[in-house]
């Protein structure tokens, strides 16, 4: 399938949730209030790929990634490691909630897939 149709009122706030799009793991994160704060307010200059969360989510309150390491592949796993977002078991990198790469030896953050909220209470991915 092309795109894939989340409604955005199954996934809590606080909670990072698994789809599958095109072969691959998709996250979406319902990232919670102070989520929020502390990703935007991240200075760039403390990070490996540097990227403002205001470039890396549409609205605040979601968080759209590829679940696939940027390292060698593996997936992270949701709320784990040192920065409040994703861990990357296989050789150890962090990544925050707004999926950059904060430590280990992962080059880049997240990928970022492209998506819209048509406003009807979905998100598409596609
Ligand atoms: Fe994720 Fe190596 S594949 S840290």
């Amino acid at each position: 399938l092309a795109k894939i149709e989340i409604k955005l009122a199954e996934i809590p706030e606080g909670k990072s949730v698994t789809f599958k799009w095109r072969g691959k793991p998709l996250f979406i994160r319902h990232r919670t209030a102070s989520e929020i704060q502390t990703e935007r307010s991240v200075d760039l200059g403390s990070l490996r790929d540097p990227q403002h969360d205001n470039d890396r989510a549409q609205q605040p309150e979601w968080l759209v990634i590829i679940g696939v390491c940027t390292h060698l592949g593996c997936v992270p796993i949701a709320n784990a490691g040192d920065f409040g977002g994703y861990y990357c078991p296989c050789h150890g990198s962090h990544y925050d909630a707004s999926g950059r790469i904060r430590k280990g030896p992962a080059p880049l953050n997240l990928e970022i897939p492209p998506y819209e909220f048509p406003g009807d209470g979905t998100l598409v991915v596609g």
